[in-house]
């Protein structure tokens, strides 16, 4: 029975009861047409196209349309998206998220609070607050001050570490800026893009990011690094900050975190991990192994809207203690900022960080990790690394391919190359970056798979070579199997 059937409601809870009957209708029929077997992943529509497929859809009116136009574009905006919901969308590190993922979006909106200050967001501040807290744990930040806070993405948490670690370690730059010092940052060649983009931010320039090579495995050299941080210091250089890797984004390495927290403590400098990708592992007993000596780390980035298909955004940045965040950031604007926060604990979340108003992002584990429990979550990791192994192994045993990752790949990224002619790293780097890209248009084009590629960053590297991502649960062993096989059939009929 409906509500508005019980009793008289006002007009705008009718409304709103009528829409969401609707978009409840579309959206359960949407996933629905994605569990059947001949689902389609979403056509590659160059922007032009697209713009005039859909029209007066994209127009703005000066007579709005109310629900019926909104039904309208709804419908033409499910039409025509990637459909991350599909077991092939292999080709980014997070896909779908679930039911209780929407129902807390749904949530987040009905409530529409702002968690930037406790007055007006109690319930969320507390959630985020525990949240941090038990996650910091998990990861072995054991003080009952660990915790931290949530941002926009990986990148923005990346960014905001960054501040944290100048400001903390150099607190007159809080107030005077960078001023003489010339600060270096150090990452892995294979680190993310977040960094350099993080010193552009602080105005420490691009060139400030010295890239240390890896080993084998794609892991840093710790041996570089500290021969790195002694030249700068030579240079009259001040090395200030490591970021070190969870689970990179390409192949997915984890670098050696127990013997760089040793060389950032004997130089003095921040250690940070960015673990926005592979720090999830933390769920699984089996599998956190990768992480040895992550507790050691200063700063810790995890993306629960990655690897856990908690939705979009939902990324911490997370500490031993939490309080450097409010320190670091903290202008205790008066308009906003009421509470006494003499004994460090602050409830006014907004203020230990650069923005103002903020969406309650930590909600979306909180109930994602209420619902399916640690135990659910490590399930869902384990299963998509056996994945990634089952895909890893029919690559390295069927002629054409050539399997680049390691075997097991360390995360969710299965690299490889293939060639119809049989022997890809033996042709030339164009030869695989035409074929690599050709294939996966097609794979594409065939309505069953979306696979990124990227190219090598070894000088030895023959060019670009296919990342698929194993997206658990949807991807199963059954969709890497088909895949293999497409991507064989695809290439038997390229015309080069
Ligand atoms: C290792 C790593 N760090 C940071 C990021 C950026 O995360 P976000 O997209 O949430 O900003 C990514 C994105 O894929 C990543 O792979």
């Amino acid at each position: 029975m409906t509500l508005s059937t019980e009793r008289d409601i006002s007009s705008r809870a009718l409304e709103l009861e009528r829409l969401l009957a609707a978009v409840a209708h579309r959206v359960v029929a949407y996933v629905a047409d994605v569990d059947k077997p001949d689902a389609r992943i979403g056509d590659p529509v160059p922007p032009k196209q697209l713009a005039r497929i859909l029209g007066n859809q994209l127009s703005l009116p000066n007579v709005g349309g109310g629900q019926a136009e909104f039904l309208a574009v709804l419908d033409e905006i499910l039409r025509h998206s990637v459909v991350t919901w599909h077991p092939g969308f292999m080709d980014k590190l997070y896909a779908s998220t679930n039911p209780v993922g929407v129902a807390t979006d749904l949530l987040l909106s009905i409530l529409n609070t702002n968690s930037y200050i406790y007055s007006v967001a109690p319930v969320l501040t507390l959630i985020e607050k525990k949240t941090s807290h038990e996650y910091a744990e998990l990861f072995g930040f054991r003080s009952p001050w660990s915790g931290g806070i949530t941002l926009p993405g990986g990148s923005a948490s990346n960014t905001h570490s960054l501040i944290v670690a100048r400001t903390i370690l150099y607190p007159d730059t809080k107030l005077k800026g960078n001023g003489d010092y010339k600060f270096v940052i150090f990452t892995s060649c294979h680190g993310h893009y977040s960094v350099e983009k993080a010193a552009i931010s602080l105005g420490l320039g691009s060139e400030s990011v010295w890239a240390i090579p890896v080993d084998k495995d794609e892991r840093m050299r710790v041996d570089i690094l500290e021969e790195k941080i002694l030249e700068a210091k030579t240079q009259g250089r001040t090395p200030l900050y490591i970021n070190a890797t969870a689970g990179t984004t390409v192949y997915g390495s984890y670098d050696p975190f127990d013997e760089i927290a040793v060389i950032a403590k004997k130089y003095n400098l921040w250690f940070h991990v960015d673990g926005s990708w592979g720090g999830n592992v933390v769920f699984s007993d089996k599998l956190r192994y990768r992480l040895k000596g992550i507790e050691l780390a200063d700063s810790l980035t995890v993306n629960p809207h990655k690897m856990l298909g908690v939705p979009l955004t939902c990324s911490f940045l997370l500490a031993p203690d939490h309080r450097i965040f409010q320190k670091a950031s903290s202008l205790r604007a008066p308009y906003l900022y009421h509470s006494d926060v003499t004994d460090g604990e602050d409830f006014d979340m907004g203020d230990s960080t650069m923005g103002c108003g903020r969406r309650a992002d930590s909600l979306k584990l909180f109930l994602g990790w209420k619902w399916y429990g640690k135990e659910g979550y490590a399930k869902r990791v384990e299963q998509a690394f056996g994945v990634t192994a089952h895909l890893a192994n029919l690559v390295s045993n069927r002629p054409g391919f050539c399997l680049i990752s390691s075997n097991p790949p360390p995360c969710l990224q299965t690299c490889f190359y293939y060639s119809p002619s049989g022997h890809p790293m033996e042709n030339d780097a164009a030869y695989n970056t035409m074929v690599t890209r050709a294939i996966a248009y097609e794979l594409q084009a065939c309505g069953r798979f979306l696979v990124d590629y990227a190219p090598p960053t070894k000088a030895d590297g023959k060019g670009e070579f296919f990342r698929a991502v194993v997206n658990a649960p949807t991807t199963t062993r059954e969709t890497v199997e088909e895949l293999v096989e497409a991507i064989e059939r695809i290439g038997k009929d390229l015309k080069l």
